[in-house]
This record gives structure tokens, C-alpha cells and sequence, in this order.
């Protein structure tokens, strides 16, 4: 999730708006950052390691010279967070230089396609592959304008992107093109500027123009053009105004980023869908002759590890244990060995407690891997293979977004572990990946669906003394972390159990009107959970479910409902099922105006044991 942008300024050196700006996109990432811009035809650029003040002050950004250019800040998918990989990425002859936000999925092949025609590539990234192509294009057909090159070069490409491409090749023009990664052009009497959010220039404009999937725009002095990338085509778009302040802006109109994060889930399980095939074999080939495995993390990554060991075990035959990364040391320190694998989950990458495990089985000779959200973190550093979760910044301090990212991931290592280990058959498997699919569609139908159902019903579970979740199998994971939820923002004491569990003590708490909370998914389990809900029932429980959508046997047993949609394979149900209820806390949350973005004594990172 980079911000990218681009200026054409009438009367000053763009340099300055385009440092300015990328602080506004910071938001969205600060690995490192760049900026490149023409004048007389001569391209420049800077860029470096780090956030935008320090490579500033390494580097004066704002004495580029020209009025207009590109700029990038940068969140690490594909390479390090280093010099090496920031943008702007230039071809073998520094005449074409580009910024880039989203995943090419395809870089892999296309690099190796541009290094046998002889290109040379300086980075890791997958951004680099496009100034090259562009290159090529150019190169077999002189006569082509950089705006048709781009054209061209964007058949090439799968997976997302939002470009910003300047060439001294055509000294006078800035060339962007979209897929699915954000596009908005600003206009104001003094300039035009493209961004990948409207926070970007918001100080200097409310007059935008949505740039949509499969369209290019061409910048001048003169303004904006709008084409199809398909055909050519001109399209022709008023710029709109939008009344938001730069705080709105920022969190794109929701109220709190927590609201927003949730919103993105099926963008960024799209994302995790564009893992790198051979990350993902890797890490299951390193899984798979593993002696025993252990899955570590804290909070919400805990639930993830949780939830990952039904989906190992039920996909792949595969017994892992997940543990609290700060019992790790206490629990197993003694008993890994060289034979042990460690699998670590953690947004920051950073988490002391994780940190602490991991670097106890690394002395002990165990094979550590890890997912995190954070490439270039600490975690990233000391694994053998790390994958990193797509999920993009999350501000909000309850994880959501990477949350259900972790999961996607994990699913899909635990398929490819089922394959390798040819445990489920093809057909199933196959069922299986169509689903996971799918899962990005039907998030977002859940968030659509069901946020209305739950402002309209919060108020009745708001002045609780306790609130149980309960779960039985994958949904154990489900509940736990729903739990969490609510106590972390909502301050609400909340009690979960695995369902079968909560006749040995939790029953005991249950009086007339106590809310609990079934996650019911439609598997193996459906009868069982009928049966502990009419147990809570018959003690005076309130009974709020999450069903499949039309679960007629169980609808008419409980006082409320949220459901989401048919068919979802258990081992996936995680992923869906907590969009609801991540729903609940933060709508319950406002009941009390609580700030679910800041609570309190909580910290988005605990860099401390
Ligand atoms: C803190 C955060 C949680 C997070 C946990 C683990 O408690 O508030 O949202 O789940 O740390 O963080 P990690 O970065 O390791 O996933």
C-alpha cells in the first residue's frame, strides 16, 4: 500500500509540493521514499531509505529542479525496504522513470523475459519490470508516444497497479494508468496533481477526478486527458468537489481507521491472493518436513496461529501447536531443537514477546519462518522465509484487516501443504481454492450487508456486565478473537470458550439476560452448537448467533442474528464470520464514545516483555 503522486505546476518548482504531499500519503508507508522530475529535458531524481524527514535531510528533496515530477512513499511488498528498492524505478537508460502502487503478479516472468533481451535490473522489486518494458516498447517501435508505450506495456502486466510514469523521452507530460490501485486526480488554478488518495493534495484543492480501472490519463499544462487502456478511446470527466477536511481525508470519510480497516478487508484479501507461488511453496516444502511445529505470536496473530491449526490439521494432516509467544520460552524453551520449526505471526513483525520466542529456538538450532505484515522488521530479519500479509498500514490499534490477512495466507499454505502431502483430494482442493477466491467478493458483502444490522441492534448487548462468545472447532479461533475485540475497544468484560468447554465453569456465570454470543458455522459441529445454545437458553442466556445466511434451524432459537454467506468451507469460515462481529465491537465502542482507535492502555506495537 504505497501513496504515489505527481504534480504539473504552472508558476513554481514541484519538487516542494510533491515533498509536502508524499507527508500527506505517509499514511500508507515510509520504508524509504523518492522523488523524480524533468527540466529542461533532463530527468533528475532522489530517493532513499527511511521516512520522508529523514531522507530529506540526508538529501534536500525540494531542490530538484523542474515544475513537474513524480513522487513515491514507499510500503515494502517485493524487496526490502532499501535504497536499492525505492522508487522511482528507471529503465537501463535513465530516460523513463516510474512510481508504482499494488503487486505485479507476473514481474517474475516478465523480468526474465526484459533480462534475455538484455536489460539490466538494479532492484528487487516488481515495479522495475515496468520502466523496462516500457523501454523495450520503445525501443522495437520509435514512432509510438509515451503515452501509447504505457498503453502497451500495461497489456503486459497482472495483478494491481496506479502508475506515474515521466520520460525526457517526452519532456512535457506525466502518464498514469490504474488497476485496481487507487487514482484521483486534484485540480486546482495553480497546478494538476494524480495521487493515489485525495489527502494528498487536499491543502491545495477539493476539486478531484476519479480515475477509474483500465484508464490512463495523461497529464499537461494544458490539463488532463482520460483514455481507455483497451482501446484508446478518449473519456471525458468533470472534476467533482469533495467537502472533506484533511482529517476525513485521511481515513477517506469513515470516522476511525478501525471503520476503514474493515472496510479494506476485501481489498487486501485480493492482495494476499497475489502471493508469489514460490514463497508459498518454499514455506510449505520447509512445513512439510518439519518434525514438529510450533505457530507463535500474540493477540490477534495468537488467533490466526490458532485458527491456522484446524486448517493444518484438517487440510494437510499436519498436528502444529499454537502457543503465546510469552510462554513459549517457559513452555517449550527447553524442548526445541534442530528439529523444531517455529512459524511466527506478527503484524509489526516487532512484538517483543515473538521476538524473544523466536530468537530462543534460533539459538536452539530450530528453523524459524514467519508471516508479518512488516517487511524489513526485525522478524523478517531472523526468519529462514518470511511471507509478508498484504494488508498494507493498519493504524487502527485493534488489528482487523491484518488479521483476516494472516488467515488467507495460512489457508492457503495449509492447501498447499495438503496437496504436497496428498491428503485431500483434488477435487476438494479445487473447491477449496475457488472459495478462497471468492472470499474478497463476499467480505465485502458482509461488511454491506450486515453494518446497518449491527448499529441496529448493538444498544441491546451495550450495558452488559459479561459477554460470552462461544465456538466450537475452527470457531473457537472466531470467538476468542471477537472477544478481544469487544474487551480491547469496548471495555466490556467478555468470556470466550470453546462451546463444549463452557459447561465446565463458564455455565455458571450465565443469568437471566446474559449475552452470549455463538459462532455457528455449518459444518461437523452445527448439531452440538444447537445444543449448547439451548443449554444457555434454558439458564435465561441472550443468544446473538452468526450464521449462514438462511440457517432456518437455528434463526428461530436465538434473539438476534447476523449472517453471512452460504457454503463457505469451515477451514475458511474464520476469515467471514469475524467480519460481523469485528462490526459489533467497534459499533459498540461508539455506544460508549470510546475512541476505538486509541484505547486505552493499549499500543499498536508492544515493543516490551
Ligand atoms: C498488540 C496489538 C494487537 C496485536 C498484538 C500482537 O497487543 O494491540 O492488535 O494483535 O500486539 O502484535 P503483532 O504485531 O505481533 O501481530
Amino acid at each position: 500500500m504505497c501513496g504515489i503522486f505527481g504534480c504539473f505546476l504552472k508558476n513554481e518548482n514541484a519538487a516542494p509540493v510533491i515533498h509536502s504531499s508524499l507527508k500527506r500519503l505517509e499514511y500508507r508507508g515510509y520504508d524509504s521514499v523518492g522523488i523524480a522530475t524533468i527540466s529542461e529535458g533532463t530527468l533528475f531524481i532522489k530517493k532513499g531509505q527511511g521516512k520522508i524527514d529523514i531522507v530529506h535531510k540526508d538529501l534536500n528533496l525540494d531542490d530538484l529542479p523542474g515544475n513537474f515530477g513524480i513522487g513515491h512513499t514507499r510500503w515494502a511488498t517485493h524487496g526490502a525496504p532499501l535504497q536499492i528498492n525505492s522508487h522511482p524505478h528507471s529503465d537501463c537508460t535513465d530516460k523513463i522513470t516510474v512510481v508504482h502502487n499494488g503487486i505485479i503478479e507476473n514481474f517474475n516472468d516478465l523480468k526474465i523475459e526484459l533480462q534475455n533481451l538484455g536489460h539490466t535490473f538494479v532492484s528487487k522489486t516488481d515495479t522495475e519490470v515496468i520502466p523496462h518494458l516500457i523501454e523495450e516498447i520503445i525501443k522495437n517501435k520509435p514512432a509510438l508516444s509515451l503515452a501509447n508505450a504505457v498503453q502497451e506495456a500495461t497489456k503486459r502486466l497482472e495483478g494491481s497497479y496506479a502508475i506515474a510514469v515521466i520520460s525526457s523521452y517526452e519532456p512535457d507530460k506525466i502518464v498514469c494508468a490504474r488497476n485496481e490501485s487507487p487514482l484521483v486526480l486534484g485540480i486546482s488554478n495553480n497546478g494538476i496533481y494524480c495521487a493515489s488518495d485525495i489527502p494528498a493534495f487536499l491543502p491545495l484543492t477539493n476539486k478531484v477526478v476519479m480515475i477509474n480501472d483500465g484508464e490512463l490519463v495523461i497529464l499537461t499544462t494544458d490539463g488532463y486527458q482520460i483514455k481507455k487502456l483497451q482501446d484508446g478511446s478518449t473519456l471525458e470527466r468533470a472534476p467533482e468537489r469533495v467537502e472533506w477536511s484533511a482529517e476525513m481525508a485521511v481515513k477517506h470519510g469513515y470516522p476511525h481507521f478501525m471503520i476503514k480497516e474493515i472496510h479494506e478487508q476485501s481489498e487486501v484479501l485480493r492482495n494476499t491472493m497475489r502471493l508469489q507461488d514460490r514463497y508459498l511453496d518454499l514455506m510449505s516444502t520447509f512445513l512439510d518436513r518439519a518434525t514438529e511445529i510450533f505457530l507463535v505470536a500474540c493477540g490477534t496473530s495468537y488467533h490466526a496461529c490458532l485458527a491456522a491449526s484446524y486448517m493444518f490439521s484438517k487440510l494437510a494432516f499436519l498436528p502444529t501447536y499454537p502457543v503465546y509467544a510469552s510462554e513459549f520460552i517457559e513452555q517449550y524453551g527447553k524442548a526445541v531443537n534442530i528439529d523444531s520449526t517455529i512459524l511466527a505471526v506478527s503484524q509489526s513483525g516487532e512484538t517483543a514477546d515473538t521476538i524473544a520466542a523466536v530468537a530462543t529456538a534460533q539459538q536452539r538450532a530450530a528453523t524459524i519462518l514467519s508471516l508479518t505484515n512488516t517487511i524489513g522488521s526485525t522478524l523478517t530479519r531472523i526468519s529462514r522465509v518470511y511471507i509478508g500479509t498484504q494488508a498494507g498500514p493498519e493504524i487502527g490499534v485493534a488489528a482487523t484487516k491484518t488479521f483476516t490477512s494472516q488467515l488467507s495466507v495460512l489457508a492457503q499454505l495449509a492447501l498447499r501443504l495438503a496437496k504436497k502431502r496428498g491428503k485431500v483430494s483434488q477435487s476438494e482442493i479445487d473447491v477449496l481454492d475457488a472459495q478462497l477466491e471468492k472470499l474478497p467478493d463476499l467480505v465485502d458483502t458482509i461488511v454491506k450487508t450486515q453494518e446497518e444490522k449491527v448499529k441496529q441492534i448493538v444498544h441491546k448487548y451495550a450495558n452488559s456486565k459479561v459477554i460470552f462468545f462461544l465456538g466450537r472447532g475452527i470457531s473457537t479461533a472466531t470467538a476468542f478473537e471477537a472477544r478481544l475485540k469487544l474487551m480491547e475497544i469496548a471495555y466490556i468484560p467478555s468470556v470466550a470458550f470453546p462451546a463444549g468447554e463452557s459447561k465446565h465453569g463458564p455455565i455458571s456465570l450465565i443469568e437471566q439476560g446474559t449475552p452470549v454470543v455463538f459462532v455457528c458455522q455449518k459444518d461437523d459441529t452445527h448439531k452440538t452448537v444447537i445444543g449448547n445454545i439451548m443449554e444457555m437458553k434454558a439458564r435465561g442466556a441472550k443468544i446473538l448467533a452468526i450464521i449462514e445466511e438462511d440457517d432456518n434451524e437455528i434463526k428461530p432459537l436465538v434473539d438476534d442474528y447476523l449472517e453471512v454467506p452460504k457454503n463457505i468451507p469451515s477451514v475458511l469460515s474464520p476469515i467471514p464470520y469475524v467480519v460481523p462481529l469485528q462490526l459489533l465491537a467497534y459499533y459498540m465502542a461508539l455506544e460508549f464514545n470510546y475512541d476505538p482507535d486509541m484505547p486505552r492502555n493499549l499500543a499498536k506495537s508492544v515493543t516490551v516483555k
